[in-house]
């Protein structure tokens, strides 16, 4: 590696930082390690536009560790509606729980230890210790990744093991020698991939020519900036079809928890059948009463329900787009006469003025919202 570049990448970058970088976020600034904790989580896999209205919500409700790790799990996905990936929400409390057991409610400063904990990867390891402890740890999320494969022309998929222990490497020797410029040098490098940096319109391919690094590159140099880091090639997402079942009485609404482990895991949607691969002749045959008889919760109180059910409707097909998996959902609509009584914990009949306290998918979410109030006499009981 280039010697010079070396001694001077942090400087170089933490100067572009206060001309170019992002100043003023809520998050920045701040030394309390739950509080860098949570918006490190936050901004994961959500843009900064929305982590900056979610964010400040977040800590207002549950502003200290201890308040978090004391939290229903229920109220927790609910704060975090809306904002996908939703096992974040899940390994944020378990992580709270552990920090409250396992070093009495404050966060260990050694990237090693934070890396432990339920949700906390090695780059968001490095962030937290390095923004709230100025510990020289280094950080390597995918906008990074690209920053020093370029910089250092690093040929090979970024998945592989010897590439990205060599980029690791590159992000460990580039540190800054003063730990007390690690805070300001992080945010750097995260702003410097998100913004200028990036895939597909780097600046350095733009009109003015303008990065710092322009005489560094190895990539810029040899004019490969578009090709690095090299990408694998993605297969297709799996399409599933599922049917859902969308019971009102009256103003309540039928809503049942989903398991832990599953797609929107913890979070209340309405009832549903098993995914079917979504082949042509799978798509077809999911019709009315047979839909409906495949939704577990039939199997429960089928009788009870089915007394009381007034003619069932064809609703909206929804589609929805996962990171890894797209679902359409087939609504079956169904009126009951009455709130039919379940043994079973799972399912609710909630009211649709309360929907806003319950953890919900957003698609689910989106269609509930837009339900009529019932008109008086609907519901006789
Ligand atoms: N993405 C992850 N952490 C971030 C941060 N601190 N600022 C902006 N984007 C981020």
């Amino acid at each position: 590696m280039s010697k010079t570049l070396i001694n001077t990448f942090s400087k170089k970058l933490i100067t572009w930082h206060g001309v170019s970088g992002r100043s003023g976020l809520p998050w920045q600034g701040n030394q309390d390690p739950y509080a860098v904790w949570v918006s490190e989580i936050m901004l994961q896999q959500t843009q900064v536009a929305t982590v900056l209205e979610r964010y400040p919500r977040f800590m207002k409700r549950f502003p200290t560790v201890k308040k978090l790790a004391a939290a229903d799990i229920d109220e927790v996905l609910a704060e975090w509606a809306g904002l996908g990936y939703y096992s974040r929400a899940r390994n944020l409390h378990v992580c709270a729980k552990q920090v409250m057991q396992e070093f009495s409610g404050k966060f260990p400063s050694d990237p090693i230890l934070l890396e432990r904990l339920k949700g906390i990867g090695r780059s968001t390891a490095g962030a937290i210790a390095a923004f709230a402890f100025r510990e020289r740890a280094a950080i390597l999320d995918a906008n990074v990744k690209r920053i020093f494969a370029r910089l250092f022309a690093v040929e090979g998929a970024i998945q592989d093991k010897a590439v990205n222990d060599r980029l690791w490497q590159l992000a460990t020797d580039l540190l800054p020698s003063q730990s007390e410029n690690m805070p300001v040098y992080t945010q750097a490098l995260m702003d410097f991939g998100a913004t200028w940096c990036t895939a597909r319109k780097p600046v350095c391919i733009g009109i003015e020519k303008k990065c710092p690094f322009a005489k560094d590159c190895q990539a810029n140099l040899s004019d490969q900036v578009l090709a690095l880091p090299q990408k694998t090639l993605k297969a297709k997402s799996p399409e599933f079809d599922c049917d859902m079942l969308l019971v009102r009485a009256g103003n309540f609404v039928l809503l049942q928890k989903r398991p832990s482990k599953a797609i929107w895991g913890g979070l209340w949607s309405l009832p549903e059948s098993p995914w079917r691969p979504r082949t042509e002749r799978a798509h077809k045959s999911a019709q009315g009463l047979k839909a409906l008889l495949s939704i577990t919760l039939l199997e429960e109180n089928i009788s009870g329900l089915l007394k009381s059910f007034k003619g069932l409707k064809q609703g909206n097909q929804i589609k929805h787009i996962f990171t890894h998996r797209r679902l359409w959902m087939q609504i079956w609509e169904l009126s009951s006469s009455n709130t039919v009584e379940f043994s079973n914990s799972n399912l609710k009949w909630v009211s649709l003025s309360q929907l806003g306290r319950y953890g919900l998918p957003q698609p689910v979410k989106v269609l509930l919202l837009g339900l009529s109030p019932a008109r008086d006499g609907d519901l006789k009981n």
